[in-house]
């Protein structure tokens, strides 16, 4: 552990912590401890000096250090190799980036702020800076290209275990992976795939989560349709500690899928989902189908009642006819 990070942890164990016994339990000198203390304020950290009794840490900052998170961290593998920017393009070509020079399964990409989020079907992200979460992995998982996108709904689920405790109950998947919370858009889900044509060499799965912006940090455009946790619960979300529940959450749900199938969270991710029986119309690269939803197949397919009777579609916009109001989950589950 680095020096800093040694410094946190004494302070977090007692009140207070004099300067000469930090530098003892560090083996540096008071002064180093002074420059070191003096760093962690300039990230963000309160640290209060009381006279002749020594430092106290009373608050730590609002931002995506790897330190406060990986203070949080449960996992194995995602979220341990970590690298973390005040501003980036988009962490999801960061991320690409890292898999091409061979970065190990959960390696995870975080930025405060991006000039140039991507969201699905080309469009942007909007990516507002120290609000909200913006989260690229990099996963190696052994599956068929075909089955990748299987990754994304399997996403879905994770982040809704992740955001459940914040909301019970509030927070549904709109096929194949937006996470809505009271019926709005919470959370987006971009998987990216470097594959051959029957081996996947990385999936770069990036996540933004709308957690506390304010409604201005939305443009206008977006406000009846998009929300964050702040504004729809009135308390705001502690992000480290989030990243590391949405770490751990992914973690869990990824092992299982890779290594059993989607099939064994396909019914987690339907009593989420807020499509079952409604009609929809759904744009499949300029191909539109129509009609009502039974649910997905145990490969992630949406399967559809059609007109010309039973469609099961890959990947698709999908459009509800009677519009959004009311949308929640179609079945409660324990945790509401
Ligand atoms: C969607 O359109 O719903 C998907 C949005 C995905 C946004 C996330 S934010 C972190 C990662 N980096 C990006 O550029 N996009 C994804």
């Amino acid at each position: 552990m680095e020096t800093a990070a040694r410094i946190l942890s004494l302070l977090r164990r007692e009140p207070v912590v004099s300067g000469a016994a930090l530098a003892a339990a560090l083996g540096v000198s008071r002064a180093a401890v002074w420059k070191h203390i003096e760093a962690l304020r300039a990230d963000g950290y309160r640290i209060e000096a009381r006279r002749a009794r020594g430092y106290a840490l009373t608050g730590g900052p609002d931002r995506l250090l790897p330190a406060e998170i990986t203070r949080h961290l449960t996992t194995a593998r995602f979220g341990r190799h970590l690298e973390s920017f005040e501003t980036i393009d988009s962490t999801n070509i960061h991320a690409a980036r890292l898999a091409r020079e061979g970065a190990p399964e959960g390696t995870l990409v975080l930025a405060e702020r991006q000039t140039h989020g991507r969201g699905r079907l080309g469009r942007s992200w909007v990516s507002p800076a120290r609000v909200n979460l913006y989260a690229s992995f990099v996963l190696r998982p052994h599956l068929s290209p075909v089955d990748a996108p299987q990754l994304a709904l399997a996403a879905a689920v994770a982040v809704v275990r992740a955001l459940s405790p914040l909301a019970p109950g509030r927070v549904a998947i709109k096929w194949p992976n937006d996470c809505l919370l009271d019926g709005k858009k919470v959370a987006g889900i971009l998987t990216e795939m470097d594959a051959e044509v029957d081996r996947v060499r990385a999936v770069v799965l990036g996540i933004g989560v709308n957690l506390n912006a304010p409604s201005r940090a939305f443009p206008i455009e977006l406000r009846a349709t998009a929300t964050s946790v702040l504004l729809a619960t009135g308390t705001s979300v502690d992000r480290p500690q989030f990243t590391a529940r949405l770490c751990a959450t992914l973690e869990a749900v990824y092992d299982r899928v890779v290594r059993d199938g989607f099939a064994v969270v396909a019914s987690e991710w339907e009593s989420y989902s807020c499509l079952t029986g409604r009609r929809v119309t759904i744009d499949c690269s300029g191909r539109r189908s129509a009609g009502t939803v039974r649910g997905i197949d145990p490969s992630g397919r949406l399967v559809l009642d059609g007109a010309a009777g039973e469609e099961r579609i890959m990947a698709g916009d999908v459009s509800i006819v009677d519009g959004y109001q009311g949308l929640g989950r179609q079945a409660r589950r324990s945790d509401a």
